[in-house]
């Protein structure tokens, strides 16, 4: 009798002991599971070296704000300038139940912005967010987009045009036509170019495919090309350069890979920064803070950059302070 409530205590001692076990392995799991993974989607327009450059500041941005490795999941899509993968590619982001979405450039951020009205949507360097009818008020998010705009510093891209080629009367300027980006840095730097006295003529592009018939027509009539912070452009500039080197013109692009490409000069915004900054901006929306607390961050400081071997071919001698930039 004494043995048999002997092996009733330990039995229960062994059941108690294993459910214990079991129950508190239970727990972990669960407490693992509610440490839950980031999910980021990130729409780029097209390929270009600067929004490369964008998105791998991006994941700097995260990874400094805590999400990289395994607690994050980035969904990552290109849409290679194709405004149909835009829109589809937009709302396979959305079906995927990212937590936040991030548009590199604006086409991409315009596509995410359509596909929803409750996730997230950051913009990744939006030249102009408020043309682009993404935010109407850059300092209050009223909606579910808010971002980083990159507006080129135009006016000290004019005033270095002047200074490396005082005799340039004429500049084109080349860009997308279904870009809205464009459309505003197009109308201000026409402005101000003639407010300095420049005639200044418009030519667009309805794709990459007309860049070399439209540069050889443009060519003829102008002394120097401008080209603003486009992305059709930028992802054929190679057609730019191999036109306006033929006919020894100088083009002034906005961004630095277009310089290093064969544009003459400019003054750039640093893109790694920009991405860095649309990173952050997206960790602090998966930390918990609402768009609407986060105002559009502009970036509009630039550094001057030249190209010193188109410098040379166009014969043109550098001001101290610009060689080596
Ligand atoms: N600002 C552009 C837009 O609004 C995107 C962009 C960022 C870009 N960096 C660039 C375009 C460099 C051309 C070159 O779409």
């Amino acid at each position: 009798m004494k043995n048999k409530s002997l092996m009733v205590v330990l039995l229960a001692l062994v059941v108690l002991l294993v459910g214990g076990g079991l129950y508190s392995q239970f727990g972990k799991t669960k407490e693992k599971a509610s440490q839950k993974v980031a999910r980021v989607g990130v729409l780029q327009y097209v390929t270009h070296e600067s929004l490369d450059e964008i998105y791998k500041g991006i994941q700097d941005g995260l990874k400094e704000s805590g999400y990289s490795g395994k607690d994050l999941k980035i969904d990552f899509l290109n849409a290679q300038a194709d405004q149909s993968k835009v829109q589809s590619m937009s709302q396979t982001l959305v079906d995927h139940k990212n937590d936040v979405l991030i548009g590199i450039a604006t086409p991409a951020a315009q596509g995410l912005a359509n596909a929803t009205s409750d996730i997230p949507v950051v913009m990744g360097a939006v030249s102009d967010p408020v043309g682009a009818k993404l935010v109407k008020d850059l300092k209050k998010p009223d909606k579910n987009v808010t971002g980083v705009s990159d507006h080129t510093p135009i006016a000290k891209q004019i005033t270095l045009m002047k200074r490396l080629t005082p005799d340039v009367k004429r500049v084109g300027v080349l860009y997308s036509s279904n870009e809205d980006n464009s459309k505003s840095q197009v109308e201000e730097f026409k402005s101000l170019a003639q407010k300095e006295g420049y005639e200044v003529s418009l030519y667009a592009v309805p794709s990459s495919n007309e860049i070399a018939t439209t540069m050889n027509v443009m060519l003829g009539k102008v002394d120097a090309v401008y080209i603003p912070l486009d992305n059709t452009i930028a992802s054929a500039f190679s057609s730019v350069v191999s036109a306006a080197k033929e006919q020894k013109k100088p083009i002034y692009p906005s961004a630095a890979k277009m310089v290093e490409e064969g544009g003459l000069a400019s003054v750039v915004i640093n893109q790694h920064d920009l991405g860095v900054a649309t990173g952050k901006m997206a960790a602090q929306i998966l930390s918990g803070k609402k768009v609407s607390d986060l105002p559009v961050e502009i970036f509009d400081q630039g550094t001057p950059v030249v190209n010193d071997a188109v410098a040379k071919e166009l014969g043109i001698t550098l001001p101290d302070d610009l060689k080596d930039k």
